[in-house]
């Protein structure tokens, strides 16, 4: 899988050297390319944001140079990609969509700061590939750059090859609609804490049964929401 990311700041990409998705680069199961919106600027002082038409707090990010950068990432690429840009504003991030875009060969990321980006570019962006706004959450954050970084681990994660034992990945948080169930290891008794007697006792049948409930039971008394849907 290809990914491309525009950022102003693209040394926080750094930490996509480490761990699981540092050695899939390494191997090649994910090939990551980080670029400087900055780089597709032409003024002395590489000038990315604007004030806003109409008045308001805050800076706009400029058209041009996400015009250039997309022309010179996505161009006329074929298949089309799909562009993300996260955004407070966008469809909610969720792990169905993570499967869904784990299974797309290029995705173009496009981090933006300060009050947003212009909106022609996503119009723009729509013309050349598949633009999807997501949403980590209900909250704000700075910039795009976290909330990109949040992603393309839940997405690449999911790329096979990426988790070595793809069996750690069915039975997790969210994959069936359920929050995980608890786990333990050794020692059975840590600091006078027992762990749950059922899950020493050989019985697979039995373990299988308290883990369901105990997912029941958490995803009750955490996120009823996941019920509902
Ligand atoms: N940019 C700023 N806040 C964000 C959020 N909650 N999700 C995605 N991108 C963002």
């Amino acid at each position: 899988m290809r990914i491309d990311v525009v950022s102003i700041f693209p040394t926080i990409f750094d930490a996509l050297e480490v761990s699981l998705l540092g050695k899939a680069r390494q191997t090649g199961l994910l090939d990551v390319r980080v670029h400087d919106l900055r780089e597709f600027t032409h003024d002395r002082h590489r000038t990315v944001d604007d004030t806003p038409y109409g008045g308001g707090a805050g800076m706009v990010m400029k058209p041009e140079p996400w015009g250039e950068a997309l022309d010179a990432i996505v161009g006329d690429a074929d298949p089309r990609p799909v562009i993300v840009f996260p955004s407070p504003a966008g469809e909610r991030f969720t792990q169905s969509i993570a499967r869904e875009l784990s299974a797309a060969p290029h995705l173009v990321f496009g981090c933006g700061r300060y009050e947003g980006i212009d909106e022609r570019v996503f119009d723009y962006a729509a013309e050349h590939g598949d633009v999807r706004l997501l949403s980590l959450g209900d909250y704000v954050l700075n910039g795009g750059e976290v909330a990109v970084m949040a992603m393309v681990e839940a997405i690449g994660r999911l790329v096979p090859g990426v988790v070595g034992n793809p069996e750690s990945l069915v039975e997790e948080s969210h994959e069936d609609g359920l929050l995980e169930y608890p786990s333990y290891t050794k020692p059975s008794v840590w600091r006078d804490r027992e762990v749950p007697p059922v899950l020493l006792s050989g019985n697979h049948g039995a373990v299988a049964s308290w883990r369901r409930e105990q997912q029941l039971e958490r995803t009750r008394a955490r996120r009823p929401d996941l019920l509902a849907d």
